[in-house]
């Protein structure tokens, strides 16, 4: 076998620089939002997936399909005959990166982590990200419901707020070319 993908990926981290500040946060359910006119939001399976491509790229439905078969699940919101937006959950347990490396989140295992979330750019605005968070969080199959964004995302700390989640930890991490700093904060 060719050491070269093995020490692309070893150099590759080299190149890593960044700031980053994240908030985590956590809901166990409760809230419950009405969701906008004329959406419907259901559970997927696998063989749905291609229907996000009115809203995704090919590479980003192709990542859909390969996180389904590692076992996430996945929530489709549709409006007008097409899918407007899309959210996952990787149930624990398991120990998902944030920011590459230096900021993993360990999800124990009646929690799951939702991420991948993401609302068709024509459909923005109408609360229907608010809506589907709130309606995953109220799930019974998982107890904790874990979600991140980075503090430069206002609109998905407001939907984060709006849905019930309270922040639970932050997480700022500072890389300079493969060297990294992690600090966890309070809420
Ligand atoms: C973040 C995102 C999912 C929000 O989807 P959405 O369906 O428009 O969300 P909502 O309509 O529920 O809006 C949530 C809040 O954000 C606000 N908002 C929406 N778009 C905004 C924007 N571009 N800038 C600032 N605030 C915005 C809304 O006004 C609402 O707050 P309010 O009810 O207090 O007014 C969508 O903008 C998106 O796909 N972004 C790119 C991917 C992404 O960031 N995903 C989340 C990763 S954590």
């Amino acid at each position: 076998m060719s050491p070269l993908p093995w020490m692309r990926r070893k150099l590759g981290r080299f190149s890593v620089s960044g700031t980053a500040k994240i908030i985590v946060w956590r809901s166990t359910g409760g809230t419950h939002l009405p969701q906008a006119p004329g959406v419907t939001v259901r559970k997927i399976s696998v063989e749905d997936v291609d229907q996000a491509n009115s809203m995704d790229d090919d590479s980003t439905v192709e990542y859909l399909h390969s996180v389904m078969r590692r076992g996430y699940h996945a929530w489709f919101a549709y409006c007008d005959g097409i899918v407007v937006h899309r959210s996952l959950l990787l149930p624990g347990p398991e120990a998902y990166h944030l920011w590459h490396h230096w900021a993993t989140l360990h999800i124990p295992a009646p929690d799951g982590l939702i991420l991948g979330c993401a609302t068709h750019s024509s459909y923005g605005g109408r609360g229907i990200y608010s809506a589907v968070l709130a309606m995953i969080a109220n799930e019974s199959s998982w107890l904790g419901k874990w979600g991140f964004t980075e503090t430069s995302n206002v609109a998905s700390q407001r939907a984060l707020i709006k849905a019930g989640f309270q922040p639970n930890h932050t997480l700022t991490v500072r890389a300079w070319h493969g060297l990294g700093r992690t600090v966890r904060g309070a809420a």
